[in-house]
C-alpha cells in the first residue's frame, strides 16, 4: 500500500527510517535521527543558494516554473494586471482577498495619508552626494525611517505591524522619487493627496514648475501594470532576505532596507539596469548574432534571460511587452525594443537557450519601458522597490505569525582546519593575500 512517506537506508549503519512526506517535502529536521551513533550529530542536508529547500509555508504567492504561472493569492497575474490597480493588489498580497468597493477606499485613503516623510528625512536625502545611486539612497533612507518610529520594534503587537506596513507603502514611491530629483538637482516635490497611487508617484517624479502635474493616462496605466507585475514573487534572493532579517525580530524598515540590498544586485532587481547597458553597448542589431556567441562562449551572461525558478516564458515578460506597445504609442519607440526583440529571437532559436530552458524574464523589456519614460537606468531598481515593498511586507507579516517560525539560522559543513596549536607571531608563515 503506497504511504506518504520516504523510507530511508543508511547504508552506513544498515538502519532503515521512515521519514513523513506532507505537502511534497520531507522535514529536514526528521533527517537529524539518522545517526551513526549516540555522539553523531545526526545527518544534515546540504543546499547551497537553497535549489531545494522550502524555507517557509506560505499562502502568498504561487509560481509553476515550468507551465509558466503566476499566481497572487489564488488569482492569476494576468487577471490582476489586466483589471485591478496596484493598491487593490497590494491589498490582496497583504490582506489574503481583493478589497470590496469600501475597503478599497479605506485602504486608498490610509495609504494616502501616509505618504509624507518627516522634514529631517529631506534633509537626510539632501546630505547625499549630487551622483549617488538612488537605489543607495533608497537602502540608507528606508533604514533610517526606522529611527522615526521607534514603536515600530513592537513586531509582536499586530496594530503596530500594520501601521508600517502602511507607512512603507506609502513612503518608499516618495524616497524613491526625492532620490530621482536629487540626481537632477531639483527640488523634491511633496506628495499631492488627491491623486492615485501611481499619478502622485509621477507628480512627484516630474512636475517642475507646473501648478499641478496630470501624467499621461496610457502612462500611468502601464505603471500601474509594472508595479503589479512586481509586486511579489515568492521566496526569491530579496523576500528571503525580508524574512531572514525580520526572523530576527528586528523592526521591518530595517528588515525591508536589508531585503532592498538584496534586490539591488545585478542578478536580481538590478538586471533591468544591466539589460539596459547590454543593449546599448549591442548597438546594433546586426550585432547582435556575434553577442549571442559571445553569450554562448561563456564571456558574460545574457542579461534578463533565465530564471531559476522559470523554465518557461515568464509570464510577466510577456505582459511587459504588451505594456511596451502602449508606451510607446504615446512616447515613439525605444530603439533598443528592436535590438531586445532580434536577441530574443535569436536566442529562442539556439540551441544553447533552448536546451537550459533559458527564456525572456521580467527584467528583460521592463527596462525599455522605463527608459521610454524618462527615467535613467540608475532608477531601474528603484522601480522594481516600490511595488515589491508590498510583497516584502506581505511576506515578513506572514513569516511573524507563523508558529513554526524562529530566527533563521542555516547549518554548515564545516570544512576548515581541525584544532592546532596556536601559533606565535614569530613562527608564523607568510601568506598570499589579494591586495585590495
Ligand atoms: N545567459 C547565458 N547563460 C545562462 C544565463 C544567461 N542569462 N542564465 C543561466 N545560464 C546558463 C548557465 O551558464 C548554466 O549553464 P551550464 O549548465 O552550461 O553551466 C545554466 O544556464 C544554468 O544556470 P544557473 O546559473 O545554474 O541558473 P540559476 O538558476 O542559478 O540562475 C539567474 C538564475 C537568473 C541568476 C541566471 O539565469 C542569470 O544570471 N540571469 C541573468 C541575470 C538576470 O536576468 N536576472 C534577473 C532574474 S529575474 C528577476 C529577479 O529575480 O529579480
Amino acid at each position: 500500500m503506497p504511504t506518504d512517506s520516504l523510507t530511508v537506508i543508511d547504508n552506513r549503519t544498515g538502519a532503515s527510517y521512515e521519514l513523513p512526506i506532507a505537502d511534497g517535502a520531507i522535514r529536514a529536521a526528521d533527517l537529524r535521527q539518522v545517526k551513526v551513533d549516540g555522539d553523531d550529530f545526526g545527518l544534515m542536508s546540504y543546499d547551497p543558494a537553497f535549489l531545494n529547500t522550502a524555507s517557509a509555508r506560505s499562502a502568498i504567492t504561487y509560481i509553476d516554473g515550468d507551465r509558466g504561472i503566476l499566481r497572487y493569492r489564488g488569482y492569476p497575474i494576468d487577471q490582476l494586471a489586466e483589471e485591478s490597480t496596484y493598491l487593490e493588489v497590494a491589498y490582496l498580497l497583504i490582506h489574503g482577498e481583493l478589497p470590496t468597493i469600501a475597503e478599497l477606499r479605506t485602504w486608498s485613503d490610509v495609504i494616502t495619508h501616509h505618504t509624507f516623510v518627516h522634514e529631517s528625512m529631506k534633509r537626510l536625502m539632501e546630505a547625499f552626494r549630487y551622483d549617488a545611486h538612488p537605489m543607495g539612497m533608497l537602502i540608507s533612507s528606508v533604514a533610517a525611517l526606522s529611527t522615526f518610529y521607534p514603536e515600530a520594534s513592537d513586531v509582536d503587537n499586530a496594530e503596530t505591524r500594520m501601521l508600517q506596513a502602511h507607512r512603507l507603502i506609502a513612503k518608499v514611491p516618495t524616497i524613491a522619487a526625492w532620490a530621482y530629483r536629487h540626481n537632477r538637482g531639483v527640488p523634491y516635490v511633496y506628495p499631492e493627496n488627491d491623486l492615485g497611487f501611481t499619478g502622485n508617484f509621477l507628480s512627484m517624479m516630474f512636475r517642475m514648475a507646473e501648478p499641478r502635474y496630470s501624467a499621461h493616462p496610457v502612462l500611468e496605466r502601464a505603471l500601474e501594470v509594472l508595479f503589479i507585475l512586481h509586486a511579489d514573487h515568492e521566496q526569491n534572493c530579496s523576500a528571503n532576505a525580508m524574512r531572514a532579517i525580520g526572523s530576527s525580530r528586528v523592526d521591518p524598515y530595517s528588515a525591508l532596507a536589508g531585503a532592498a540590498a538584496a534586490l539591488y544586485g545585478p542578478l536580481h532587481g538590478g538586471a533591468n539596469e544591466e539589460v539596459l547597458k547590454m543593449l546599448a553597448e549591442i548597438g546594433d542589431v546586426r550585432h547582435v548574432p556575434d553577442y549571442v556567441d559571445r553569450v554562448k562562449a561563456g564571456d558574460f551572461r545574457l542579461m534578463g534571460f533565465g530564471h531559476r525558478v522559470y523554465k518557461n516564458y515568464d509570464p510577466r515578460a510577456k505582459l511587459i511587452k504588451q505594456t511596451a506597445d502602449a508606451v510607446f504609442e504615446v512616447t515613439g519607440r525605444n530603439p533598443l525594443l528592436d535590438i531586445a526583440l532580434e536577441l530574443e529571437k535569436i536566442a529562442l532559436e539556439d540551441e544553447y537557450f533552448v536546451s537550459r530552458k533559458l527564456y525572456p524574464n521580467v527584467d528583460f523589456y521592463s527596462g525599455i519601458i522605463y527608459q521610454a519614460l524618462g527615467l535613467p537606468v540608475a532608477m531601474f531598481p528603484v522601480m522594481f522597490a516600490i511595488p515589491r515593498t508590498a510583497g516584502w511586507l506581505a511576506q515578513w507579516l506572514e513569516g511573524s505569525v507563523d508558529s513554526e517560525q524562529k530566527i533563521a539560522r542555516p547549518r554548515q559543513v564545516y570544512v576548515g582546519a581541525a584544532e592546532r596549536a596556536y601559533a606565535a607571531i614569530g613562527d608564523r608563515r607568510a601568506i598570499e593575500v589579494t591586495s585590495g
